[in-house]
């Protein structure tokens, strides 16, 4: 029985049978979305104690309260089979409290719980996948009490993809709980081109994994570093706004790169307006990295409510420049050294005269207006670094950034 509605579901969507428009829920990730996936440290090692835990650390330390919202299962929660009736259960040993009893922790915490599934037969890691029980499985989450649904594209042979998440999108939809729907489709059908009415984000790349610029080759298939990612999404920008964002992956900020890589790491996703979903121990974590994860005025420029993808105005291979608009006429302007060593550059800043033309149509405009100019990345009175009167001298250290906010100061 069970194989059988796999089969048919399998045929309707190689033949991309299935209702063709989705009507997600509206109002849903109107900032990129904000929390923290077990995936990046834990893998398949997860249990129930580990999410608790994980919920009372985002609370004792600051992390919630910055914004970070979402407590998301990823890959292994799953029973090995489905109960009688067809629905998916979660693993008695590693959830024995079950998955309702876990959301209802995180929801007395004030968070939310996340939680994962596969459009194919099997999820990545191997775990029964949604195929031929979407309806079932999204009543399930809803059941539970889950708040967003993470939803993979392994085991998906001859799956046409704009079916499969459509089809996921509308069981959602039926199930009647407003779920935050990301996909995580690798980004390999393009789905920036025609998911935006479908789902809250899409992944755009494979894999992140804790390089800054190394690619990791497992032969099948390539894990990609923070730089491949971000050169991957830069051209993205005109299909990201709010409700619907380009997701460059988890962070694998507090994971083992160096405190300028982890810090350029983080300010790069939020100029990217991508989803901040954490991806280290945060039990265990450390006074630098949490620095820079709670770093609010930094957090600010990825949450601002334009919901404008930055963009790369300058690109000379190790050194870039990026520009993001943001409400209220200022802008963040991100200067980026992916090299080994310090880079001393000049600010010329009418060079930086840009008008926004695809997105949000707004212009910097430096021979006309003055600038404010606050850095990001340090506190109190050392923030404040005048205005951009004059051209500026900097130095942008070794895989590291300098992240301005500029305002203009008649406004
Ligand atoms: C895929 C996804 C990852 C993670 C794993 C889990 O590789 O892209 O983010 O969810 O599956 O198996």
């Amino acid at each position: 029985m069970i194989k059988r509605s796999i089969v048919i579901a399998a045929v309707c969507l190689m033949l991309g049978i299935s209702n063709s428009t989705a009507q997600k829920f509206e109002g849903i990730a109107q900032t990129p979305q904000m929390g923290w996936n077990s995936w990046n440290k834990f893998a398949c090692d997860i249990n129930e104690e580990l999410i608790r835990d994980i919920a009372d650390a985002m609370v004792e330390k600051g992390i919630a309260a910055a914004g970070y919202e979402y407590i998301n299962l990823d890959d292994c929660w799953h029973a090995p089979e489905r109960d009688a009736d067809g629905f998916i259960q979660c693993d008695p040993v590693r959830f024995p409290s079950g998955i309702k009893a876990l959301a209802d922790y995180v929801h007395e915490r004030g968070l939310k719980l996340g939680i994962y599934s596969d459009a194919g037969t099997h999820t990545c890691g191997g775990r029964l996948g949604s195929l031929g029980h979407e309806y079932q499985d999204a009543l399930q989450y809803a059941r539970w009490g889950v708040d967003y649904l993470k939803y993979d594209w392994c085991s998906t042979d001859n799956i046409n993809a704009k079916g499969a998440y459509t089809l996921m999108s509308n069981a959602l939809r039926a199930a009647g709980r407003p779920i935050l729907f990301s996909m995580c489709e690798w980004g390999t059908a393009k789905p920036w081109e025609w998911a935006q009415d479908i789902a809250h984000s899409w992944r755009t790349t494979g894999d992140i994994w804790c390089s800054f610029d190394q690619i990791l080759d497992h032969g099948s298939w390539k894990a990609w570093s923070v730089m491949h990612i971000l050169d991957m999404n830069a051209d993205l920008r005109d299909y990201a706004g709010p409700g619907h964002w380009n997701d460059p992956d988890m962070l694998e900020v507090g994971n083992g790169l160096t405190q300028s890589e982890d810090r350029a790491h983080f300010t790069m996703w939020c100029m990217l307006s991508a989803p901040l979903i954490l991806g280290n121990d945060i039990r265990n974590i450390s006074d630098e990295t949490l620095a820079i994860i709670l770093n609010k005025r930094v957090i600010a420029i990825d949450q601002d409510e334009l919901g404008v993808q930055g963009y790369r105005f300058l690109d000379e291979g190790d050194f870039e420049v990026w520009l993001k608009p943001l409400k209220g006429g200022d802008w963040a302007f991100c200067l980026l050294n992916r090299s080994t060593e310090p880079i001393e550059y000049t600010i010329d800043w009418e060079r930086f005269n840009w008008t926004d033309e695809s997105v949000s149509k707004l212009s910097t405009d430096f021979s006309n207006t003055r600038y404010n100019i606050e850095n990001l990345w340090k506190e109190g009175k050392a923030a404040k670094e005048g205005t951009t009167k004059r051209s500026k001298e900097v130095v942008v250290p070794a895989h590291d950034v300098v992240l301005y906010r500029l305002s203009p100061i008649t406004k």
